[in-house]
């Protein structure tokens, strides 16, 4: 991380000192900067003398005396709070008086640091986002005692470097890993219990939440062990279960699988690429008969993609006969429930009975019909998207599965199988992470513009959680969180006051 925000400033056209604890690890700094810059230029993103003018701006030493110069000091040790005092410590002795220091922390406490140096009101936070010189967000932290002119000052900076400063308040996780933690955490937890797998979890949120990376694939990226170290803040703070650091991520930190720093986390990274692209499937295959039953946008929508898939399509039960597949589309359950019941009573032998909400338990819907082994669930977290969530029940019969997701993927869907329980995968994972941005907004920590800010420009979601939240619905997700909450009792599932306030009034959140 130091490495990387050395070259963001060293692109800024600054001079930098890189200061490093000893001489092997100053090489592996010099290391990072040159591969970075280096792919850069093969890319053909940056020319050779733009390379060379960069690492040239970067003077690395291990001497700290070096930064006696410098207007502002960025740390970026590890995460212990002893080391970053005994840093701010020697920091506070050689730097100029109006410096600025400042913390790269992700998960500790900034006036906690502060208070210890002689200069508490220069001391803020400058939260940089993982691969540094990519993302475009920088959190700037500023305490109950640094002076607005320090804060001013670090955002002025942070814009001149192209990237988008969001200032805050120290609380722990700030904006962005206050949100991304809660939801990579229950990526954990969901493995962990055997919902889903990790490829199909990771292919979930990339297909269907459009997330450029799936949790597993992230928390390597971040590093496990600093994913525990965020989640022990953030939870000490919270005291949310969703942040109590999930066995499934202690167990690899305490094996050293730290993800692509060691090799080895969630996946094993040997440079064959990531294993988790969705099947494709065979073209030859022809299209399946499709019955999309129900009035609405939905059933509107998978009919429409049947068709632009070739499929033919049957929308009332008196055509059921011949179909492959049939896809029950109503707008509640209880009328979900009766066309299914019908479905069940015409369709062939062998056909599959698919249910699409993600809030009943299929096995209630699939309980009430006369063959419960031929029902799946089968949901779209998108209407309009091209990923299918595939649960069977435990009455579901065995292949039926494998055969609603052959005939998704004929239909040119990419398939994710998971459990039946509430929110499949997508909108389980997506739905708490959204109610804690409006509890967040709800609480003042942030406006919505910061938050969604801090989720776009940090994490490169395609749309903030506050727009995502008026695009899918606050209904939807009260409706999805109740299931949740219903279905574990855990109260992090709980709709914040704010989500259902806004339902009531039938106002969005923006
Ligand atoms: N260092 C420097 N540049 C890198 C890089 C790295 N490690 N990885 C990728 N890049 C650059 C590439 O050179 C390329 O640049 P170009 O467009 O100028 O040619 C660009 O990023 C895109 O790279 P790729 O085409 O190889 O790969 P992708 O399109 O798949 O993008 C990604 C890779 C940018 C990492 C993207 O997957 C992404 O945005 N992932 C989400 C990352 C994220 O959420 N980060 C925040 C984590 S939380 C955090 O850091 C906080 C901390 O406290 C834990």
């Amino acid at each position: 991380m130091g490495a990387g925000i050395a070259e963001v400033l060293a692109r800024g056209d600054l001079a930098v000192v890189g200061i490093e604890v000893n001489a092997d690890a100053l090489e592996r700094g010099r290391g990072h900067l040159e591969r970075s810059t280096g792919r850069a230029v093969k890319r053909g993103r940056l020319t050779e003398e733009g390379q060379r003018e960069i690492l040239d701006r970067i003077t690395l030493s291990v001497d700290f005396t070096d930064l006696g110069e410098c207007d502002l000091v960025i740390e970026a040790v590890p995460e212990r709070l002893d080391l970053k005092r005994r840093v701010f410590a020697e920091l506070d002795r050689v730097c100029r008086d109006d410096a600025v220091l400042a913390s790269n922390t992700s998960s500790l406490s900034v006036t906690d640091i502060a208070v210890t140096t002689g200069r508490p009101t220069k001391i803020v936070g400058v939260h940089f986002f993982n691969p540094a010189p990519v993302m475009k967000l920088v959190e700037v932290i500023r305490t109950v005692l640094t002076e607005p002119e320090a804060v001013e000052r670090v955002a002025a900076l942070v814009d001149g470097l192209g990237k988008t400063a969001v200032t805050i308040g120290d609380r722990a996780g700030f904006v962005a890993n206050r949100l991304l933690f809660g939801y990579l955490n229950q990526a954990a937890t969901m493995l962990e219990s055997g919902h889903a797998t990790r490829d199909d979890i990771d292919t979930a949120m990339k297909a269907g939440a459009g997330l450029p990376m799936g949790p597993f694939a992230l928390m390597d990226l971040i590093g496990l062990d600093t994913c525990l170290e965020i989640l022990e803040a953030v939870h000490a703070e919270s005291r949310d279960r969703r942040h109590a650091p999930s066995p499934a991520l202690r167990e690899r930190v305490t094996a050293g699988l730290l993800g692509r720093k060691s090799g080895h986390g969630f996946y094993v990274h040997d440079g064959q690429g990531s294993p988790d692209e969705p099947a494709e499937h065979d073209a030859e295959t022809p299209a399946p008969i499709v019955g999309v039953l129900g009035t609405g946008p939905l059933a509107d929508a998978v009919a429409a993609h049947c068709g632009r898939a070739g499929g033919q399509v049957r929308t009332t039960a008196a055509e059921l006969g011949d179909c492959d597949l049939v896809i029950e589309c109503a707008q509640d359950a209880e009328a979900g429930r009766a066309l299914l019941v019908a479905a069940a009573e015409s369709a062939k032998e062998g056909a599959v009975l698919a249910v699409t909400s993600a809030t009943v338990p299929v096995i209630e819907q699939a309980m009430a019909t006369g063959r419960p082994g031929d029902v799946v669930g089968l949901h779209l977290p998108e209407a309009d998207g091209t990923l299918a969530e595939i649960a069977a029940t435990v009455v579901t019969a065995p292949g039926v599965a494998d055969r609603a997701a052959a005939l998704a993927g004929r239909l040119g869907l990419t398939t994710v199988r998971c459990r039946d329980r509430a929110g499949f995968i997508v909108d389980a994972l997506r739905f708490p992470y959204l109610n804690d941005a409006a509890a967040m907004l709800g609480a003042g920590y942030a406006g919505a513009d910061a938050i969604d800010a801090a989720m776009t420009l940090g994490c490169g979601y395609p749309s903030g959680p506050i727009a995502d939240l008026d695009r899918l619905g606050l209904d939807r997700a009260v409706t999805v969180l109740r299931a949740l909450y219903a279905e574990t009792r855990d109260p992090a599932f709980a709709p914040t006051p704010l989500l259902a306030e806004h339902v009531t009034a039938a106002r969005p959140l923006r």
